[in-house]
């Protein structure tokens, strides 16, 4: 039986409780609105620890248009059901307050090294910013042994691996491969908004990012991001960004040969609806 917590006090008092000396704590933090790719990191957390507890949080800090904070899906019910085979010990539920209680701005200022300025970052002020806040402090929280997150949010994930080191926290960050829909769309809680014609049209998505793998060797980085942008340039689908980046700084590369972490990602509008994804195209590491 899945045990939901929605406050701080309870979710200590139940880890002082449990944690005993081996076991170890998985924690996968979501914003709710739970689909297969979520569903995985649970299954990872619990292969690999004694507890899981997954946050489900609609996080107000990280959302830079009210509109889209407004919009997010709110399924906690569904949520729990998906939840229940997994087998996971606590659905953390908690409330704006309990997480903020000195206030949304309390904690937002952490370092970022600089790796919230490209990509989503760019065009999403202070997106990161408020990510980092509510990973910091959920952490603070839960104090996990692992943290389970996806490749789906690859500048996420790295920011959030930097915040690890740089502020010494110990935690191990485990990343889980992207989950895509049978046409390629990576999913997401935002699919629901997308009618069924949009989203079945957006398998160009994914087909776009697997050619740009495929053409790496053959084009320039300036002609896979043109060729890219032009293929992901069909109705309704607006492309915001396509940039082949490394995978530790997220800084742009010019050139794939002289790079041992090669990533190519992307933004696009369907219709009122942003998505990303993102390829590895090469990780030597
Ligand atoms: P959310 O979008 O709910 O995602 C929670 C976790 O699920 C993230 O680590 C994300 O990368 C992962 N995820 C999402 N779609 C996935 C997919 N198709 N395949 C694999 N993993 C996937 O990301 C957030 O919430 C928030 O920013 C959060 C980290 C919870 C902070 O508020």
């Amino acid at each position: 039986m899945i045990l939901v917590i929605d406050n701080t006090k309870d979710l200590r008092t139940w880890i002082n409780f449990n944690k005993k000396k081996d076991a170890t704590i998985g924690f996968v933090p979501t914003m709710g609105s739970l689909h297969e790719g979520h569903i995985t990191l649970t299954q990872k957390s619990k292969k690999q620890n004694t507890f899981t507890i997954v946050s489900i949080f609609v996080n107000p800090t990280q959302f830079n248009h009210k509109q889209d904070l407004i919009k997010y899906p709110r399924t906690l019910g569904a949520d729990l059901e998906m939840l229940k085979p997994t087998g996971v010990d606590i659905v953390f539920a908690p409330s704006v307050f309990e997480i903020y209680p000195k206030g949304n701005h309390y904690g937002a200022d952490i370092n970022l090294g600089g790796l919230d300025k490209y990509m989503e970052g760019a065009f999403r002020p202070g997106h990161f910013k408020g990510v980092a806040q509510v990973v910091k402090r959920l952490l603070e929280i839960v104090t996990p042994d692992r943290l389970y997150m996806g490749q789906k949010d690859f500048q996420q994930f790295t920011i959030i691996n930097y915040m690890l080191k740089n502020l010494k926290i110990n935690t191990k960050l485990i990343v889980c491969p992207i989950i895509r829909e049978s046409n390629g769309l990576a999913m997401s809680s935002r699919n629901v908004r997308l009618s069924p014609e949009t989203k079945e049209k957006a398998s160009v998505i994914y087909k776009t990012l697997k050619a740009v793998k495929k053409y790496q060797h053959t084009k320039s980085i300036t002609e896979l991001c043109q060729y890219g942008i032009k293929k992901l340039s069909v109705k309704p689908f607006k492309p915001e960004y396509l940039t082949i980046v490394d995978g530790h700084t997220l800084h742009p590369i010019t050139d794939i040969n002289n790079s041992t972490y090669a990533v190519a990602c992307l933004a696009v509008w369907a219709d009122d609806v942003r998505l990303i994804d993102n390829i590895i195209l090469k990780n030597e590491i």
